[in-house]
């Protein structure tokens, strides 16, 4: 992919003949023109350039803190790198594949500015401490952002639960129609899979704020640091205890990434449904068409690509959690190159979650609703065939010979195309003497839903309920 075609990203330069690599000291020969871009990760490794300078920072605070750097020497690193995060942000960097990766590449730039003091920066460190580091300010971030466009959608399906908290559709089992729900109802049931994603991103967040930095190569290092020291600068919430696991250590990663997973495949499923729901034959609902898109040929399309992109975008994020699973699962301690290759899955699980999260929160806050579509829906499909039958129940006929009552009753309207309400009460009298004319309270679809009357049901009222106590555990603080 793109460590191996070295002029892929734009500003990315060969630069072999200028760039002097800093551990050339034992080489003797040059590295392969080939294998200097197979093996170099700054085409996407820049990325975390803040986190990058941002540990530097108080890497320099810290060794000055200590006494290896003098205050002057302290304040020439922490200018030179404010200097050269300016540079980068104008997009004059120029990004040398010969360096190998963003900490290079910065380094280099800062004793190219600054001169012999440059060098003293990585004092007490190694790269390998350096990349963790940065991948876990980078994801600490990231997870702040997730959790507050997960919420944006978790509003936007309260919203939505509200205003159709007395809008009945079918409920499905086996996609065939089963009991009469509201709508309402339905939008809470995928705020409660969002609600445990948020809390898993959340909980996901302690593991990744702790701080590698400190662990060096592998071994920890000779100079008397303050790991607490760096920790506070850089607002870590703990410290990596050993030093061999805080280099090697991927497991948050992999965990962000399972979060990740099962939040797509949540958004997955969710989207089968508004696609099927969108689609002429349900026509339960209507997208804007501001997230639709049309055909070339067929002039009639309307057709639901946002769903189905994330629907399809899920399958790239369940990958990329294979992808780091098995990464890591031959490596030995402590640090291999193998872990490189974390971060393309890793970053591109990110933006793919973070635009399917937007477009999703954006979506969901201009859905229309057909409310007479789906009630006929639910009319057709019999769906309040088993009210019939715990009338019969409370009337004191068993449960069983309830369900062989009911099943002719419906026989009889498939036969003769009425619904159960539409059967008269001489008629349904032939199946069971137990049928009294208060029999159609329970036929209706309102009274079906509104039966339903309890922490959890698809009442309306309990839908209000829940769309208030869903209110408040949106925005309590994790
Ligand atoms: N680019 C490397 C990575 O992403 C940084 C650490 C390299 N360390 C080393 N000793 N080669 O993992």
């Amino acid at each position: 992919m793109s460590n191996t075609t070295p002029d892929a990203t734009h500003n990315t330069q060969n630069t072999a003949q200028q760039a002097e690599k800093p551990w050339n000291g034992r080489f003797t020969e040059p590295t392969d023109a080939f294998v200097e871009a197979f093996t170099a990760s700054v085409t996407f490794d820049q990325r975390m350039y803040q986190q990058d300078i941002a540990g530097s920072v108080a890497h320099a605070k810290m060794l000055a803190h200590i006494g290896v750097l003098s205050n002057s020497e302290k304040v020439q690193i922490i200018d030179g790198l404010t200097q050269i995060k300016a540079t980068i942000e104008a997009g004059e960097f120029n990004w040398s594949i010969t360096l190998e990766d963003v900490h290079m590449n910065i380094e280099a730039a800062l004793t190219d500015l600054i001169g012999v003091t440059g060098k003293k920066l990585h004092t007490g460190r190694s790269r390998n401490d350096q990349v963790a580091t940065d991948i876990r300010l980078y994801l600490r971030d990231e997870i702040d952002l997730i959790v507050s466009e997960l919420k944006r959608l978790q509003k936007a399906l309260i919203e939505l639960a509200e205003q159709e908290a007395d809008t009945i559709m079918p409920g499905f089992t086996h996609l065939q129609t089963a009991q009469p729900v509201t709508f309402g109802h339905h939008m809470l049931a995928w705020f409660e899979n969002l609600e445990r994603d948020r809390s898993r991103f959340i909980d996901c967040r302690k593991r990744v704020n702790i701080m590698p930095l400190g662990a060096a190569a592998l071994a920890g290092t000779t100079y008397p640091i303050d790991r607490k020291f760096t920790a506070q600068e850089l607002g870590f919430e703990g410290i990596c205890e050993n030093s061999l696991d805080a280099v090697s250590d991927r497991d948050f990663a992999i965990e962000l990434t399972a979060n990740a997973a099962l939040l797509m495949t949540h958004l997955s499923r969710f989207s089968e449904e508004l696609i099927l729901w969108a689609s002429a034959q349900f026509n339960f609902i209507e997208l804007s068409d501001s997230f639709c898109t049309g055909s070339s040929i067929m002039p009639q399309k309307k057709n639901p690509d946002v769903p189905e992109l994330v629907r399809g975008k899920t399958g790239r994020v369940n990958g990329h959690l294979i992808s780091l699973l098995t990464l890591m699962k031959g490596q030995p301690l402590a640090y291999n190159k193998d872990n490189q290759e974390d971060k393309e899955p890793l970053f591109d699980t990110v933006d793919t979650l973070k635009g399917s999260l937007k477009v999703y929160a954006d979506m969901m806050q201009h859905v229309t609703v057909n409310k007479e579509s789906m009630r006929e829906a639910a009319i057709r499909g019999f769906s309040t065939a088993t009210d019939l039958a715990d009338y019969l129940v409370r009337a004191g006929v068993p449960f069983r010979d309830a369900h062989e009552v009911v099943g002719k009753a419906v026989r009889l309207g498939v036969d003769s195309h009425r619904d159960l309400a539409e059967i008269s009460l001489q008629e349904l009298q032939q199946f069971s003497d137990k049928i009294q004319s208060d029999v159609f309270d329970v036929l209706t679809l309102e009274g079906s839903v509104s039966a339903r009357n309890h922490l959890g049901g698809t009442a309306p009222d309990q839908v209000r309920a829940a769309v208030k106590r869903a209110r408040e555990r949106v925005e309590k603080k994790p």
